[in-house]
């Protein structure tokens, strides 16, 4: 058998699974529930719940992807120690694999969409009316095109390998994401408008804290760092053994967390500015506008108040947010890419073409059967099933897996893990807590 890659630096895997975690979730979803849910209180459980029952999710993904060296159903088969064990390995395996796919089949969607608009401001900037118009206004061919265009980029990338794809594209594109993103915070707190966005996202309302608030702040950031699906216990399975895998956890968890973080200082004040503008950011019940309204007319109607420098900024905006799209779609697609990869004659390449080509048939179904299948789609792979996958890991990691060899493989690179807290806690944590936890918040929300 071929050598299997590996991230050539601890840079390349930061970078990489950085890039996975933040995408829309961190620059859309964090800041438009944080506005929808009680400003600085919906924050704050996020916090708790990322640091306190997200990572060590991660932690638990990337300990088996490192040990077992495979894609998801083959880790889960390697550390199963029977056969009824190696059967459910490959029941969550594959729910896995499918529930990846079809993340990817919505984000392609959407990701299409932040590249029509890159390409209307770009039009913009000529005048084209017509093609702007064009780029802009939702229709089928549209739509088509651009999740088309956007898997192909996904797919190209992808097929070129860890080293020469994943490890290459997100080293470049996550230091021109921040450098974006600073940028577009720098100029939009100078406008008016943005301290009152300012005050909403930062002081809290306690008063919100509600059972369906902590389901949210839980789906939230179980979809942010990219968990439950395998993605990052593919990407733990391409880290070397002398790695100190609690501390790039919690790197990744960080970063993951203070970029969401940071994307709400500019999203937030930029609603209020849009609306010093003379945009209007209530919806019709009162509430303020969240879903794709806010990105595509609050924001652009906001770019366009703004005179000559406006279709800059909106260029700025949109490469941002197709950047960030991409580096997380990449790790989407190598969820089942490396499951075929590894299991079947097919090469590399083909298996990405051939799994690429799938996914964009999918993406067309759900594009054709829009209403229906969109939000459908949405809920059944990121509300339900990233936190149920996340559960069935936890209890994969806590109660199947031989408790001796998850301990040695969770000291390989750290030698003086023994001594630490995380040594102290997590095994019985992942054990015990973290499903626990995850079912209650679960039930709470369907009793209400
Ligand atoms: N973490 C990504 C985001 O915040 O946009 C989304 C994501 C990536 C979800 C990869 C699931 C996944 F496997």
């Amino acid at each position: 058998m071929a050598s299997r890659e590996q991230f050539s630096s601890k840079t390349g895997f930061v970078m990489a699974a950085a890039g996975s975690a933040i995408g829309l979730g961190n620059i859309w979803g964090f800041p438009t529930q944080t506005a929808s849910n009680g400003g600085a209180a919906f924050v704050m459980m996020y916090f708790l719940l990322a640091f306190c029952l997200a990572y060590p999710a991660l932690m638990a993904e990337l300990v088996i992807g490192r040990h077992a060296r495979a894609n998801i159903v083959t880790a889960l088969r390697h550390v199963a120690p029977s056969k009824p064990t190696r059967f459910l390995g490959t029941f969550i395996g594959v729910y896995g694999v499918i529930v990846a796919s079809l993340i990817l089949a919505f984000y392609g969607i959407v990701a299409g969409w932040m590249m029509t608009y890159l390409g209307a401001s770009i039009t913009d900037l000529f005048q084209w009316n017509e093609a702007s118009q064009w780029l802009t206004s939702f229709g089928f061919t549209r739509n088509i095109i651009a999740m088309g265009i956007f898997m192909v980029l996904t797919i190209a990338i992808i097929a070129s390998g860890i080293q020469g794809g994943i490890e290459r594209w997100s080293t470049r594109l996550m230091p021109m994401l921040m450098l974006i993103l600073v940028a577009l915070i720098l100029y939009v707190l100078t406008q008016d408008g943005a301290k009152e966005g300012l005050k909403v996202y930062l002081i809290p309302d306690f008063s919100q804290i509600k059972p369906s608030l902590i389901l949210d702040a839980m789906g939230q950031a179980f979809f942010s760092l990219s968990l439950g699906v395998g993605t990052m216990l593919v990407y733990g399975s391409y880290l070397s053994d002398k790695e100190d895998l609690p501390k790039l956890g919690a790197i990744v968890t960080l970063t993951d967390s203070g970029i969401a973080f940071i994307a709400g200082l500019l999203i937030i004040p930029a609603i209020y500015v849009a609306q010093a503008h003379g945009t209007s950011i209530f919806s019709e019940s009162g509430t303020l506008i969240a879903g794709p309204d806010l990105i595509f007319q609050v924001l652009p109607s906001l770019f366009n108040s703004m005179g000559g420098i406006g279709p800059y900024v909106a260029l700025a905006f949109f490469i941002l947010m197709t950047i960030a799209s991409l580096t997380s779609s990449i790790s989407m697609l190598e969820v089942p890419v490396s499951l075929a990869s590894e299991e079947t004659n097919a090469t590399r390449r083909q298996a990405t073409w051939l799994i690429g080509g799938v996914i964009f048939v999918c993406s067309a179904l759900i594009l054709l059967n829009f209403e229906l299948l969109f939000t459908l789609v949405i809920d059944f792979t990121t509300v339900y099933s990233q936190p149920l996958l996340g559960v069935l890991l936890c209890v994969f990691v806590g109660w199947i897996w031989h408790r001796n060899s998850l301990l040695n493989a969770l000291k390989a690179g750290s030698p003086h893990l023994e001594q630490s807290l995380f040594w102290k806690i997590w095994p019985v944590y992942v054990k015990f807590f973290c499903p626990l936890l995850i079912l209650a918040t679960f039930i709470q929300s369907i009793i209400g």
